[in-house]
């Protein structure tokens, strides 16, 4: 019997499709091409992935009535992965389900570091053989390479193959393009320039690839993009559980991250003017997962006790083998793992920072759904990675979003008004997670908010700021405040942090703070005694430190010690492309670091309780 299929158009591209009786929404838009939210995978857990049917929509399952307000369903506002197609749709995606343009951070500290490559391309002028030189062609090359102060080249037996046409055709004057001390092709004498190489940070969240010119070391050009992956859940766990449940699962997250950084290579390669032939190499840096995605390792013991990565060193790796679209004969380097959640990032970090050279006492921070820690001097340098989940991404959060225009991303209070900046400055869609910290700690410091995290009810708030007091509303059985009223919004509806909310914030930033104190704890300081808190990564560069502090996600050190160190991870890469020393290095880091396992740690649990409470807010 034919399989019963259904006509669906997703809106606002109009992208029409026809999906079998039984699928849901969520997997009908991602065989659409369609990046949605999906923090949770598609557990139904998370609110990521709300849609909008607007004629006769399914009846609601009971997962979203749930997870969904009475006025969402009233709507017709549905979880697209708990809603199965059962007749002809019409979808609407809303902008903050959409994975779209979000913010993506590509500066990061800048070190001075001398230009060594791994690839040269080097032109040489060989004598044509001849009776009194009867040198073979390799060896001919070879010597033409030691004169130009590369010893030891040596000549993979395919090019060996070619070779004697080769040469011939260049003339005896080929460019000859070395990796490490293998020759892996013979370009024309005029292309000596042309030699590039491109480092990739390949985050949870966002990819970043920097095109360097191996011959100056210039940055040449830059691409980013959310990672395509995140249609299958937001976090690593999600992630890895989808491969586990779904054959093929790998393969098709595998095939996503390899196209998105073919694409940057094609970004990049456009915006400088450069062949992608004329790149060579690629360096990255990842957490363990987007490692082990990226090689087609298998992920599953990596979130399994006892949380065993499948391998942790660095590996090379020919571009083709991975389907990277530079030169064919091209390599990729993947920088080494410190621990299954503290991953390649983490090392490019440290690079970038010097943190490993450092007598100074640094912890820098990346805040992510892994937040990744790291505590130390050049003596001692300790790690660890902390499940602070997805709230400062977005997720979790009833109006969460991630960093794209149209978030609120400051809330300040003025007296009893509060002031709001969205992105772009456009019409407000929902709140990000540099907002949440803000309205937080704005409400805290009101009295809004009591320590424990309980948001009072409007009778006790008015007595003290009856302005404020006003915008505390039940929503549907918890309360919430009203950040901005339905008439100042994009999508007509309010937008809110409600007490779930609220609740969420004081587990990832009590995450976060645990994990510090417990380092902190390991190497036997306090945290009076840290000399500089380094905030690296996407969300840490758009946080306002003071806020952060307020609230307690950052240890109590005065303001000044914060700084910014923007895509450190990233700038690891590009060091690691540029100088091909520092891989040593990296692999002394990623041996050195000593890993605690929070997990393990009995310590950790009564410090996250204690975390989770609000010190005492002024602003
Ligand atoms: S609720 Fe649908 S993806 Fe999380």
């Amino acid at each position: 019997m034919a399989e019963k299929v259904h006509r669906v158009v997703f809106q606002p591209d109009g992208r029409t499709l026809f999906v079998p009786d039984g699928q849901t929404l969520l997997d009908a838009a991602r065989a659409a091409g369609i990046h949605m939210n999906a923090p949770c995978g598609g557990k139904g857990t998370c609110t990521g992935c709300r849609i909008i049917i607007p004629l006769s929509p399914p009846p609601p399952t009971e997962t979203c009535l749930r997870e969904l307000s009475g006025e969402e369903i009233r709507r017709n506002l549905r979880l697209a992965c708990q809603t199965r197609v059962r007749g002809d749709l019409r979808v609407v995606i809303p902008e903050e389900t959409r994975l779209g343009d979000q913010k993506i951070l590509t500066d990061g500290v800048a070190r001075e570091i001398a230009l060594e490559p791994n690839v040269r391309k080097v032109a040489v002028h060989l004598p044509p053989p001849a009776v009194s030189d009867q040198r073979s062609d390799a060896d001919r090359l070879i010597d033409g390479l030691a004169e130009k102060g590369i010893d030891g080249a040596h000549i993979d037996i395919r090019i060996a193959r070619e070779l004697p046409e080769r040469l011939r055709a260049l003339d005896f004057h080929p460019a000859a393009v070395v990796i490490g001390r293998e020759v892996v092709y013979l370009d024309r004498p005029t292309a000596a320039d042309a030699c590039y190489g491109i480092a990739f940070d390949v985050g949870t969240t966002t990819l970043v690839g920097y095109l360097v010119d191996l011959v100056t070391g210039r940055l040449a050009a830059v691409a980013s993009r959310g990672n395509p992956q995140a249609a299958y859940g937001d976090d690593v766990i999600a992630r890895i559980e989808y491969c586990g449940r779904q054959a093929g699962g790998a393969r098709t997250l595998n095939s996503l991250v390899v196209g998105a950084l073919n694409e940057m290579v094609a970004e990049c390669c456009r915006k400088a003017a450069v062949k992608a032939s004329a790149v060579y190499e690629a360096t990255v840096v990842g957490n363990s997962t987007m490692n082990h995605l990226l090689l087609r390792l298998p992920v599953d013991g990596i979130a399994r006790a006892p949380f065993v990565a499948a391998a942790a060193s660095a590996h090379t790796v020919s571009a083709r083998d991975l389907g990277l679209r530079i030169h064919p004969r091209g390599r990729v380097y993947t920088a080494p793992l410190i621990a299954s959640f503290v991953g390649a990032d983490t090392v490019g970090v440290i690079l970038a920072t010097g943190m490993h050279e450092s007598d100074r006492l640094r912890l820098a921070i990346d805040i992510g759904t892994n937040g990744e820690i790291v505590l130390g001097t050049r003596e001692r340098l300790l790690a660890c990675s902390t499940a602070a989940g997805p709230a400062f991404e977005g997720a979790r959060i009833r109006y969460g979003m991630r960093a794209a225009t149209g978030a609120i991303d400051r809330v300040d209070m003025d007296g009893e008004r509060l002031v709001l900046h969205t992105i772009d400055e456009a019409p407000a869609v929902g709140l990000c997670g540099t907002g949440l910290i803000d309205a937080v700690a704005a409400l805290v410091a009101a009295g809004v908010v009591t320590p424990s995290g309980m948001m009072r009810a409007a009778a006790d708030v008015a007595k003290r700021t009856p302005a404020l007091a006003r915008r505390i509303q039940g929503a549907d059985g918890e309360t919430g405040f009203v950040l901005a009223a339905k008439g100042e919004t994009l999508t007509g509806h309010p937008i809110l942090l409600t007490q779930r909310d609220v609740r969420e914030v004081q587990l990832a930033k009590g995450a976060m703070a645990a994990g510090v104190e417990t380092l902190l704890a390991e190497f036997g300081a306090a945290a009076s005694d840290i000399q500089e808190v380094l905030l690296a990564g996407a969300f840490g560069n758009y946080i306002r430190p003071d806020r952060a502090l307020a609230i307690g996600l950052l240890p109590r050190v005065p303001l000044e010690r914060v700084k910014f160190v923007g895509n450190a991870a990233g700038v690891g890469a590009r060091m690691m492309l540029v100088n091909c020393g520092l891989r040593r290095a990296a692999d002394d880091v990623a041996r050195g670091v000593e890993h605690v396992e929070l997990s393990q740690r009995p310590d950790f649990q009564p410090r996250f309780a204690e975390a989770m409470i609000f010190p005492p807010v002024t602003l």
